[in-house]
């Protein structure tokens, strides 16, 4: 009985650690290093190399370690068996410190001051407006778009979501599906964007869907926030956008290629706030624990949480 840690691109030692603390029982196995692949009857995984989880005779379920699958469902050599992916309030919670904290950056002009701070300017400045004049949309309305879109409510934005089933939450009106995605768009000014990657979604903020944002909010153009996934984004569009004015700002956590190159103009050009793939980060502590319940769920017979749909891609 050995679980598989299968990671690149994040430092393994504290997954290593923690699962080896949780599961004391278990043999705890490392991509990299020699291992008994017949003994693996279940693996952790970020970002695997492609291939890696093939040949585990044993294998009966993959957990990713983070909320998106998309980084193992890319794989064709992927086995055949349940995959789970991460629904946990630590990482939701997060999530929404992030949409929500750049959200009033944006209605409270926040760089506007740091500016103004570093010239050593005071300006009295009446520019204020209220968060109920800020219409925000967020495309995606699953486990981190419902969360962000309540906590911005009790911020007192006015929220609308986009999703396939478009469903109506407390005091945000659902959009459902390509039709509707004009109006969504019509009606929005800040553009939240945390859609999981799939081959319907890859490239789907591009120039055009910007252009149809609206023009006429208080921000004097739109701004858009990706979370989600870089293969989301047309990047060279959003470039333009940015740069022919009509995308006012974009905050982008998440780039086509990570890590962001350092000759990107996306660190330079003054419309854009870049994070490192940071807005909702797996904490070994709160994702382990929620392996090692998945885990325990099997042994009893009980069905996976979380389980993912391989044919939907989410
Ligand atoms: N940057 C970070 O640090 C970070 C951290 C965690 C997660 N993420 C990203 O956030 C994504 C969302 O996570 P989640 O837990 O909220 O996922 P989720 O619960 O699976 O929700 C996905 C949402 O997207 C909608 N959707 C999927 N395909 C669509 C399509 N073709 N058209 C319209 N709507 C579509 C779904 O619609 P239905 O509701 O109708 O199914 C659902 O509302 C993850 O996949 C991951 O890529 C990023």
């Amino acid at each position: 009985m050995t679980l598989l840690v299968a990671i690149t691109g994040w430092q393994v030692e504290p997954w290593i650690d923690r699962f080896r603390r949780l599961l004391p029982e278990r043999g705890i196995a490392v991509l990299g290093e020699p291992f008994d692949r017949r003994a693996v009857d279940y693996a952790v995984a970020w970002k695997h190399p492609p291939g890696s989880l093939a040949g585990l005779p044993n294998l009966g379920a993959v957990f990713s370690l983070g909320a998106g699958v998309d980084h193992l469902l890319s794989d064709p050599k992927l086995p055949d068996v349940p995959i789970a992916r991460v629904v946990d309030s630590d990482l939701t919670n997060r999530m929404s410190e992030y949409v929500v904290m750049h959200c009033l950056m944006l209605l409270r002009q926040q760089r506007r001051y740091a500016d103004r701070q570093a010239k050593r300017l005071w300006l009295d400045d009446k520019d204020q407006r209220a968060a109920a004049d800020l219409r925000i949309g967020i495309m995606g309305m699953g486990v981190l778009g419902k969360d962000a879109a309540a906590k911005l409510r009790v911020m007192g934005f006015d929220v609308a979501g986009w999703s396939r089933s478009g469903a109506d939450l407390d005091g945000v009106v659902g959009y459902a599906g390509a039709e509707n995605l004009p109006a969504f768009l019509a009606r929005t000014d800040v553009l939240v964007v945390l859609l999981p990657l799939t081959p319907e979604t890859r490239g789907i903020v591009n120039g055009a869907l910007l252009d149809g944002l609206a023009r006429d909010g208080v921000l004097g153009g739109p701004a858009l926030i990706n979370a989600g996934r870089g293969g989301l984004q047309v990047e060279e569009e959003i470039l333009d956008r940015l740069d022919r004015g009509s995308l006012k700002h974009a905050v982008l956590d998440v780039f086509n290629a990570e890590p962001l190159a350092a000759d990107s103009r996306f660190w330079t050009h003054p419309g854009v706030t870049v994070t490192p793939h940071n807005a909702a980060m797996s904490d070994p502590d709160a994702i382990g624990r929620l392996v090692v319940r998945q885990i325990r769920r099997l042994e009893q017979g009980l069905p996976l949480e979380n389980a993912v749909d391989p044919r939907r891609g989410y």
